[in-house]
């Protein structure tokens, strides 16, 4: 075969084997076979030695041409195999932004942890800063600074849980009372919401552990007035702006004078009903002008300084607000309960 006819033959089978390729890695092992550095062309090439002179730069031209036309057509087909590439991703990948979503269920708060979270909100807009203290507390904090006699029935191990004889359970959320009051001098406003337990049976209104949120403001010439007037702005804020407030004189060993406060009854607006069984008002927390015992007891000075108190059942609040009958619902996490919370 004259080297003619043999650069023709490689031309025509290199044209059709690119032609054929049908992936990259196929094309590219066509190009090493025909167009590469050990390929058919570069042994043309190097047997060109064995032409006449005058046949050579004949020769050598063919042999160009031939090159140039294996590689514009290997160029061509690279770049036809990579759209078509491209087209087949696209079509497999493709996305349908019309399909439903899987919603994530995103959690959200129990209505105890709202509770707490509203009324602080309503008194840290008055100045009242959230502080926290100990549930295993020195009975000490938890009644002796509290003005309660060591004969006090609330120190009873019938109603409170011991771990030794001065270290219990925390039964009130007062106990934060002597802890603030014996770290900073007046005025003081804060605001302690947090766990408190009773040694009571779990029943529809009675748990061994409940939260509580207790008050307390301390600065020179504060009267009962105030209390009256914060915690007539609390009521509004939580149970509505039409209710009102009522103080019933009671005793608690650390206020003097010490009251219960009611609100007239939102479901009814004091007329009577099953929610206020019928009385139109519904007790809602203890409160009352922290006793000067109590001040002196921490450090400070009661001739200088009064103060009012305040603590709140959190279940009873959120039980009202969101009229539940049964306070171990809030306990069971069960989600049936706690999903119409969101
Ligand atoms: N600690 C009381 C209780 O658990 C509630 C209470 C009443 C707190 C009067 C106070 C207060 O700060 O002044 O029943």
């Amino acid at each position: 075969m004259s080297m003619k006819e043999e650069l023709g033959r490689i031309q025509k089978e290199a044209l059709e084997a690119i032609a054929s390729a049908a992936t990259d890695v196929e094309l590219d092992a066509v190009r090493i076979r025909y167009s590469g550095k050990k390929g058919a062309l570069t042994a043309i090439l190097k047997s060109m030695g064995k032409l006449s002179p005058e046949e050579r730069p004949v020769m050598g031209q063919l042999a160009n041409e031939v090159r140039a036309k294996i590689d514009s057509a290997l160029e061509t087909r690279f770049a036809e195999l990579k759209a078509r590439a491209l087209d087949r991703r696209l079509a497999a990948e493709t996305l349908d932004v019309t399909m439903p979503g899987k919603a994530v269920q995103p959690g959200h708060r129990h209505p105890l942890t709202t509770t707490i979270a509203d009324v602080r909100r309503v008194f840290e807009t008055m100045g009242f800063e959230t502080v926290e203290g100990p549930e295993v507390e020195l009975t000490h904090y938890n009644f002796d600074l509290l003005n309660t006699s060591p004969n006090h029935p609330a120190r009873d191990p019938q109603d409170t849980f011991y771990f030794e004889d001065d270290i219990v359970l925390r039964t009130q959320t007062s106990s934060v009372q002597g802890r603030v009051m014996e770290t900073r001098q007046p005025p003081i406003r804060i605001i302690a919401p947090g766990r408190v337990y009773r040694s009571d049976d779990l029943d529809a209104t009675h748990s061994p552990l409940f939260h509580q949120i207790e008050g307390m403001l301390i600065d020179r010439d504060v009267r009962m007035s105030d209390l009256k007037g914060y915690l007539e702005v609390f009521a509004q804020a939580i149970f509505g702006q039409e209710t009102r407030v009522r103080f019933r004189p009671h005793h608690f060993p650390f206020t003097e004078p010490s009251a219960e406060m009611d609100v007239s009854c939102f479901v009814c607006g004091g007329k009577g009903c099953p929610l206020c069984k019928g009385e139109g008002w519904i007790e809602i927390l203890g409160c009352g002008m922290v006793h000067t015992n109590v001040l002196s007891a921490c450090g400070i000075d009661p001739e200088k300084y009064t103060g009012f108190a305040f603590g709140m059942g959190v279940e009873r609040i959120a039980m009202l607000r969101y009229k539940i009958d049964e306070m171990r619902q809030f306990y069971d996490n069960d989600l049936r309960f706690l999903s119409q919370f969101n």
